[in-house]
């Protein structure tokens, strides 16, 4: 059984020193990579920039833009379907949607910027390894659902339109939860919008709930 993980936020830079990001900071995707290490799988962990220690056991690829991380992750998950293994993709990763249109090579004075930014889509990772997945059966797909709003229907819908196992939900306006925070209440939401809900634990055990629910579904 071989994991891929993705785990913190990713830049997009407009200039060697500027760039658009997120607050997030990887726990989350750390402890999932480290609890499947602990249980004997093979895993690769992709890894925005993050100031955290490789767990133990897992090898660990380091990327910056959502476009890497795109890059990187599809190469592992080939490599492991090729291989005929066994794959399951948990993406923790909070994966910038947007990007400069153009990024500099060298520093943007203030006065050559005229206050607007072009922005262009990201590619998203688990739509294209959903597509991967269409002919071959042995890539498991799980996915993260931060929100504000909305948040278990918000969840359902990335679930389906992502061709998920199942989501995890959760609300980071929450006290505990989200950004930063060594806690979190999460929710799985599945493709039929069944929802299993969690206690507030810490991102450690809902690493550990994680792997137990893709047991459970038969999917490891
Ligand atoms: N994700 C991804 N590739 C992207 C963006 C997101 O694989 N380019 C993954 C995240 O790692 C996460 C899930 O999709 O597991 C949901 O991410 P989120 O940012 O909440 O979803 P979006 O599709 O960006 O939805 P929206 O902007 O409508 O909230």
């Amino acid at each position: 059984m071989r994991f891929v993980v993705t785990a913190g936020p990713t830049r997009e830079h407009l200039d060697p020193v500027r760039f658009l990001s997120n607050p997030s900071t990887g726990k989350m995707g750390f402890a999932v990579a480290a609890a499947a290490a602990r249980c004997g799988s093979v895993v690769t962990l992709v890894a925005g920039p993050v100031a955290l220690k490789t767990p133990r056991g897992v090898r660990r690829i380091d990327v910056v833009s959502a476009r890497e991380m795109l890059a990187a992750t599809v190469q592992v998950v080939r490599e492991s379907l090729d291989a005929g293994e066994e794959t399951a993709v948990i993406a923790t990763a909070a994966v910038a949607d947007w990007r400069p249109a153009r990024c500099a090579s060298r520093k943007l004075k203030k006065s050559q910027m005229t206050g607007n930014l072009r922005l262009v889509r990201n590619t998203d990772i688990l739509k294209t390894l959903s597509r991967i997945r269409s002919h071959r059966t042995s890539l498991h797909l799980v996915g993260f659902a931060a929100e504000t709003d909305h948040v278990l229907a918000e969840a359902a819908r990335k679930c389906q339109e992502k061709g998920l196992d199942f989501i995890v939900a959760n609300d980071v306006t929450e006290r505990g939860c989200g950004f930063g925070s060594d806690t979190n209440r999460v929710a799985f939401v599945h493709p039929d919008g069944t929802v299993q809900r969690l206690p507030l634990l810490t991102k450690r055990q809902v690493a550990s709930r994680i792997l137990a629910h893709l047991k459970a579904k038969g999917k490891i």
